[in-house]
C-alpha cells in the first residue's frame, strides 16, 4: 500500500504569523510518533500560496464537481491541490473568537475536493483557540462532511494573566512570529492528544 497522503493546511497568512511554526511542530511530533503504521506522508499547504481572490464563484462549489469547471486559476489549483490528499490537518489559531477571513474564504472554494474525507483540528491561542477549534468543527463537519476526530487540540499560551487581559510574553512573541521554547515546552502536555487526533484519522482512511 503507498503511503498515506495528509495535508496540513496552515490557518493564517499574516507576514510574520506563526502557523508554519506551529505547523512544524506538530509534524514533526506525528513524524517521530508511533503512529506509522499505515505509512504516511505530511505534506505542509500554505494557503497563502494560492493567491485566492475573495470568493467570487457564480455558485457554490457544492454544484462544481469538475474541479477544472471553477472559473479562475487560483480557484483551480487550490481544489487541485487539496483533491490530491486522504486526510487533513487543519493548524488554525483564533482571530477575533473565530478563525480568519483568510482561512475561511479558503474553505469556501472547496467542496468536492475533499467532502467526506477524515480531518483534525488544532488550534492555538490565548484559551487554546477555544472558539476557533469549535467554530471549525461546525464549518467542516457540517459545511462539508468532513469526518473529524473526536480529539481536537487547543494549545494555550502559556502564562496569561487575567488581570492583564490574559496578556503574556507568549502571546506578545507570537503576534511578532515567534514560537518560543517555553510555549513549545508547555505544549508538550498535548503532545498525546495530537498523537491520538493524528491516529483517529488514519484509521478513517483505512476503513473507507
Ligand atoms: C486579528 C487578530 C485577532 C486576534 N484575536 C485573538 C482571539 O480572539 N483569541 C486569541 O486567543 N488570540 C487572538 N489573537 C492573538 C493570536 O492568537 C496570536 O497573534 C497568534 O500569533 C496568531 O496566529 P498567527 O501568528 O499564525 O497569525 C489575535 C491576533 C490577531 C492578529
Amino acid at each position: 500500500m503507498s503511503p498515506l497522503q495528509i495535508a496540513l493546511i496552515l490557518g493564517s497568512s499574516r507576514p510574520n504569523r506563526i502557523s508554519p511554526h506551529v505547523g512544524n511542530w506538530v509534524k514533526t511530533i506525528l513524524e517521530s510518533s508511533e503512529a506509522s503504521s499505515p505509512q504516511f506522508s505530511i505534506a505542509t499547504v500554505d494557503i497563502d500560496t494560492f493567491g485566492l481572490p475573495s470568493f467570487n464563484e457564480p455558485v457554490s462549489p457544492v454544484l462544481i464537481k469538475d474541479l477544472s469547471k471553477f472559473t479562475s486559476q487560483s480557484a483551480r489549483l487550490w481544489n487541485h491541490e487539496i483533491a490530491k490528499y486522504d486526510a487533513y490537518i487543519v493548524v488554525s489559531p483564533e482571530y477575533h473568537q473565530g478563525i480568519p477571513g483568510s482561512l475561511k474564504n479558503a474553505l469556501d472554494f472547496l467542496y468536492h475536493a475533499w467532502a467526506g474525507k477524515p480531518a483534525m483540528i488544532v488550534t492555538y491561542g490565548i484559551m487554546g483557540g477555544s472558539s476557533a477549534n469549535e467554530s471549525l468543527r461546525v464549518i467542516l463537519e457540517r459545511g462539508f462532511g468532513l469526518k473529524v476526530s473526536s480529539f481536537s487540540p487547543r494549545l494555550e499560551f502559556p502564562g496569561r494573566d487575567p488581570t492583564k487581559n490574559n496578556a503574556s510574553q507568549a502571546l506578545m512573541d507570537a503576534m511578532q512570529g515567534k514560537l518560543s521554547v517555553e510555549t513549545t515546552g508547555f505544549w508538550e502536555g498535548k503532545r498525546e492528544e495530537v498523537v491520538q487526533a493524528f491516529k483517529e484519522i488514519l484509521e478513517s482512511v483505512t476503513v473507507v
